[in-house]
């Protein structure tokens, strides 16, 4: 996908209306996503800050209405009126209160849509008036590139029509995998994480040049430069990975001993490890914080 606009599955279909309470890093994605040309809304879109200072950011943005709690207690209650899509974009913590808050408020056909890690559908089911919708997101920080990947599980409470209008949203900013929610802490330990993995990945060759005597700008430069080059390579080229790293291995070259060296340092076993580390994390958090 080169453009953000070229996975949306149905151009044609305006989206119901949108509320997003919460626009920090993930919110102000998506409310990109919603903004781009080719993004048919049915009205606008209503953002809510907890500060007026975050609010007055989308007081000139066309096609958005900004409410912030600290200047009128009910912003959020005013949001979500007439909304179809009400999109959670607060911290895990806040998501019960917030739903508490704005349930009675809620249109009788809302779709909920929480993005909070590790909130499961059934303990936001219990917050709101039978027939509205719960859908769970699990986003990941390219979507601010319009580059994400959103995994979505719908609740007991949404049906494929209401999965549907999810993925319609979340393929504004990317791409959409749709799974059982007993799958949710896994695929965040992949795509919720990975990016972060692959940082990591930067920061330890940029080290590692360094070692080598390159100086900070140029090892930067190196690393930077062949990660973002080569994950360019690998989407644009449509290729398999594998496919993508014979090319840069001849039998007997200087690319095949330093993989092996790899290899040989558990690249496959520590990555299961570190994947289970990260589901472990999940469902400790998870226990910690459900209303289940
Ligand atoms: N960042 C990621 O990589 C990522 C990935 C997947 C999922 N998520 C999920 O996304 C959610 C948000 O994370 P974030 O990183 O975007 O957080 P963030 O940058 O701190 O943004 C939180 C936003 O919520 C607003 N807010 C706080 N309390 C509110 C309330 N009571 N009513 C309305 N708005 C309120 C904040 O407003 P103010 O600016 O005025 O405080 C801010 O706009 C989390 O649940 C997280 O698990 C994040």
């Amino acid at each position: 996908m080169n453009d953000v606009n070229e996975s949306i599955a149905n151009p044609g279909e305006a989206l119901p209306r949108v509320a997003l309470l919460g626009v920090g890093s993930m919110g102000g994605a998506i409310l990109a996503g919603l903004r781009a040309p080719g993004v048919r809304i049915d009205g606008p879109i209503a953002v809510t800050t907890r500060s007026t200072a975050s609010a007055a950011e989308y007081e000139a943005a066309s096609g958005v209405v900004a409410f912030a709690g600290e200047a009128d207690p009910d912003a959020n209650r005013r949001a979500v009126r007439g909304a179809g899509v009400v999109i959670l974009a607060v911290k895990p913590w806040a998501i019960h209160d917030l739903l508490q808050e704005v349930a009675d408020d809620l249109a009788p056909d809302a779709i909920v849509v929480s993005v909070a890690a590790g909130i499961t559908t059934r303990s936001m089911e219990a917050l709101v008036p039978a027939g509205v919708a719960v859908v769970r997101a699990m986003p990941n920080t390219p979507s601010l590139v319009g580059r994400g990947v959103t995994g979505l599980a719908g609740g007991g409470s949404a049906g494929s029509a209401q999965v549907g209008i999810v993925r319609r949203v979340f393929e504004t900013v990317g791409r959409v995998l749709v799974i059982d929610e007993d799958r949710m802490d896994a695929l965040g330990a992949v795509s919720a994480s990975g990016p972060a993995y692959l940082f990591f990945f930067v920061e330890q060759l940029t080290a590692a040049a360094g070692r080598l005597g390159f100086s900070e700008e140029d090892a930067r430069l190196m690393a930077e430069g062949t990660v973002t080059g080569a994950a360019e390579l690998l989407a644009r080229s449509g290729e398999d990975p594998a496919e993508l790293r014979r090319r840069v291995t001849s039998p007997n070259g200087t690319t095949e001993r330093a993989i092996a060296v790899l290899q040989e340092g558990g690249f496959a076993e520590t990555f299961d490890r570190a994947l289970a580390a990260a589901i472990a994390r999940s469902e400790e958090l998870a226990a910690g914080s459900s209303a289940d």
